[in-house]
């Protein structure tokens, strides 16, 4: 029989949430508008034409959300604060709401009650839109730093006392070309006239990045400074990625596929831990990638995270060549070059279960390679083909949803036990069904089914199975 593999005793296990997409309560409490709450109410941007007003309604619900944390038998939980909760017009000159800092203690102290701990995300997209609307929020460079370096240290002496782990920002890759870029996601900016009144998709998504980056470093830089000793925590940033793989031998999609990776992923972990921009970037980007200026530079070197946040959902093969060079002018496709075609579908166009264990271990190898740090997963999730129209006796049989957990839990497993990468922990997205951004209520992420008339939660099977997959209780290597 083979031996048993298993994760480090201090592994952590657990579902990661974001403020927007489950808390409804848009201004209960003194809260202030977010770019969310202004970008869903416009007309036709969402595929249901719903709005995060409700979602799960866990501002209110949130002891029995915790609740069934613990059923699940979580040993920590990964949520969002809503910065407008907390500094309701965002910004370092303005008021700060005590009733924001009380929910979130309150919810903080009852996960460690129940013995959850608690990993905490300053930004899970969900601007204040007093600052989108005085100075172009994240466009700012000179304001947005200093703004959020203040809702940082606002956060770190609020709940330092309670919070060890913190993650400053969530997927600015996601914030710079979904807001700025495409403008699907708030604040809804790109060039496409007929759907956006304002951006350019060519600059904004290159400037947000950046600012975002400093963002990060000098929020770290107040955590070091003020913080670190008296708290003794540590702080990191959540990066999502595709992986991509060469569409075939061939030199230049070799070449691609690398490239693919520097703009996805290496535009913000090269600067984040190593202090620089890859150099294919401003090789292809050349003046709309801004520089750092030399105080900057310094202060990326000095505040290099303690671990990497991984989001992973998907892996694509990438060929040279194509019409944008967002992702540094390849094209991309699920397809391969034998016409196979990666992984089971999910509901979404953007994700396939990709879960083959040699891309993740592969991913999971290099990037501890590259950026030598600790790994949490801290998003991994699949949206279950056409759930969302199925009965609810079929939806909570999730199938799929298991099957895609067992290929990725079973990767980590192979890259902690037999590559040593030092994974840490691991957050499934999500706790919930949820409020899905611009897909409404229409794409299901959640472990538990939520009716979104009753607001009931019942547990599906891929909650059970990674209940018992953390308890230990299933061996992977059964599978
Ligand atoms: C985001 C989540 C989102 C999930 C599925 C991640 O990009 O952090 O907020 O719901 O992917 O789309």
């Amino acid at each position: 029989m083979p031996a048993i593999k298993s994760l480090p005793e201090s592994f952590q296990w657990g579902y990661a949430t974001a403020s927007y997409q489950i808390e409804g309560s848009p201004d209960a409490d003194g809260k202030g508008p977010s770019i969310w709450d202004t970008h869903t109410h416009k007309p036709n941007i969402t595929i249901d034409g719903l709005t995060g007003d409700t979602a799960t309604e866990s501002y209110k619900l949130w002891r029995e959300d915790i609740a069934l944390l613990k059923s699940y038998g979580v040993t920590a939980h990964r949520f969002s604060l809503s910065w407008s909760r907390i500094i309701p017009e965002g910004s370092r000159h303005s008021r700060v709401n005590q009733a924001g800092i009380d929910y979130y203690r309150n919810y903080i102290q009852e996960l460690l009650k129940n013995g959850i701990r608690p990993y905490v995300t300053l930004y899970h997209w969900d601007l204040p839109d007093a600052l989108d609307k005085s100075y172009e929020g994240w466009l700012n460079k000179e304001e947005i730093v200093q703004d959020f370096v203040y809702y940082a240290e606002t956060c770190f002496a609020a709940f330092g006392d309670l919070v060890r782990d913190w993650i400053t920002l969530n997927e600015p890759w996601c914030v710079a070309n979904l807001g700025y870029g495409t403008g699907v996601n708030a604040p809804g900016r790109s060039s496409d006239r007929k759907r956006c009144p304002t951006g350019d998709s060519k600059k904004e998504p290159w400037i947000v990045i950046h600012n975002q980056i400093l963002a990060h470093a000098y929020a770290v830089e107040a955590y070091n400074k003020t913080f670190r000793e008296a708290q003794g925590g540590q702080i990191g940033v959540s990066l999502d990625s595709f992986w991509f793989i060469p569409y075939d031998d061939e030199p230049e999609n070799v070449a691609a596929a690398q490239r693919a990776m520097d703009f996805r992923l290496g535009l913000l972990a090269d600067p984040i831990y190593k202090g620089a921009y890859p150099s294919s970037m401003k090789k292809i980007l050349g003046d709309r990638l801004p520089d750092f200026t030399p105080e900057e530079v310094e202060v990326l070197r000095a505040s290099s995270s303690d671990f990497f946040g991984l989001n992973t959902y998907t892996t694509m093969f990438v060929k040279d060549g194509g019409v944008s060079d967002v992702l540094g002018v390849v094209t991309n496709t699920f397809t391969g070059k034998d016409g196979g075609v990666i992984g089971r579908e999910s509901h979404v166009g953007w994700m396939r279960d990709s879960f083959a264990s040699l891309p993740t271990t592969l991913r999971l190898t290099a990037w501890t390679q590259r950026y030598q740090k600790p790994i949490f997963v801290t998003e991994n999730g699949f949206p279950a083909k056409g759930e969302n129209d199925k009965p609810f006796e079929e939806a909570i049989k999730d199938a799929d949803r298991v099957a895609y957990f067992r290929g990725y839990v079973n990767a980590m497993l192979d890259a902690s036990v037999e590559d040593g990468v030092d994974v840490r922990g691991y957050f499934a997205w999500t706790l919930l069904d949820n409020f899905e951004w611009a897909d409404g209520y229409t794409t299901r992420f959640g472990c538990t089914y939520v009716d979104f008339k009753t607001q009931k939660r019942t547990p599906k099977d891929s909650a059970i199975f990674l209940n018992d997959v953390s308890f230990g209780l299933i061996s992977l290597q059964a599978f």
